[in-house]
């Protein structure tokens, strides 16, 4: 089905999984054109001069005709779908890192803009996943699966959309990306009107993320529409007692059993851009290969056009 708001530079289309998730499509001239007028501005640049991530996302939106801006903030805030899955015709290969590296940064500054991500030092940050792995979260771990749960759990720092772009990929099997909107979770209403879902708890992550601090937040809240969102993850809840831990591990086995999780691959060159508010997102394991590979880049980030129902508690905030 196409997309009224389609132009010629890019097309929009629901995809096979879901109808709530939508491919988006530059064309390979809007690509080659806006590489071009960023051929003088290298990914440096953009790390050390935050306004030069407007200028790139300026460039991309006079590419597809001004059509480009509205279309993001309306398909990532409406309910419906609130999922995008990204993809620059021409580019495919992990050499052209860079080039998806500005090209994210382009799409999400149109719409809000990226936080420092503490595991990198910038605004954006790249690693691979080996076949073999001893780090302190699963995020590098091949061998288990990523389970279900939003970004920027454990940060002050407001996170309205996550963005995951897929860099490389050697010898791989598994490892297919998850999604799962809120509205589609069977057990939806029993966790959201359950007495510890606006429980304030504390949130902390292990060492390697570079945060020194908790944070304290409930998993629940309800938007400016009344709609649940929520702000959980398995790995960095700190429950204080009985009663918060089991809820939470009820919580996390009936997400991770959920019959509307979605699950497909993610090709090299495309990413996902998601509401955070809306979405949980993860990933399944992977086959073992002594050469597997993976790269991904990852940007998370406040909207520009948007208020966060999480930004009511203590210390959260945009900056
Ligand atoms: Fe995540």
């Amino acid at each position: 089905m196409a997309y009224k708001s389609a132009t010629k530079a890019f097309s929009v289309e629901v995809t096979p999984y879901s109808k709530r998730l939508l491919q988006v499509t530059f064309i390979k001239e809007v690509i080659d054109n806006l590489l071009k007028e960023l051929q003088d501005c290298p990914v440096q640049a953009l790390e050390y001069k935050s306004f030069l991530r407007f200028r790139a996302a300026q460039i991309l939106d006079k590419l597809c005709e001004h059509k480009l801006k509205p279309f993001l903030e309306k398909a990532l805030s409406d309910r419906k779908t609130g999922a995008l899955l990204l993809s620059p015709e021409g580019i495919n290969s992990a050499k052209q890192g860079d080039a998806m590296v500005k090209i994210a940064t382009a799409v999400v500054h149109l719409i809000g803009r990226s936080n420092f991500d503490q595991m990198s030092g910038q605004f954006y940050a790249r690693w691979a996943v080996v076949n073999t792995d001893n780090s302190d979260s699963y995020l590098r771990q091949p061998q288990k699966p990523l389970e279900l749960h939003n970004d920027g759990t454990y940060v002050n720092e407001v996170t309205d959309y996550v963005l995951m772009y897929k860099i490389d990929e050697q010898h791989m099997q598994g490892g297919d990306s998850q999604l799962l909107h809120l509205d589609d979770w069977e057990d939806l209403a029993k966790f959201y009107n359950h007495p510890l879902a606006k429980r304030v708890m504390r949130w902390s992550a292990p060492p390697s993320k570079n945060v020194a601090y908790d944070v304290y937040h409930p998993v629940f809240e309800a938007d400016s529409q009344a709609n649940p969102v929520m702000l959980y993850i398995d790995q960095f809840a700190q429950p204080k007692d009985y009663e918060e831990g089991v809820y939470l591990a009820d919580l996390g086995d009936s997400l991770e059993s959920s019959k509307a999780k979605l699950s497909f691959p993610v090709p090299v060159g495309q990413f996902l851009l998601i509401n955070n508010l809306f979405w949980l997102h993860g990933r399944d394991k992977f086959q073992p290969h002594p050469n597997l590979r993976r790269e991904l880049m990852r940007q998370r980030g406040y909207f520009s056009f948007a208020t966060n129902p999480f930004s009511r508690y203590k210390d959260f905030k945009n900056f």
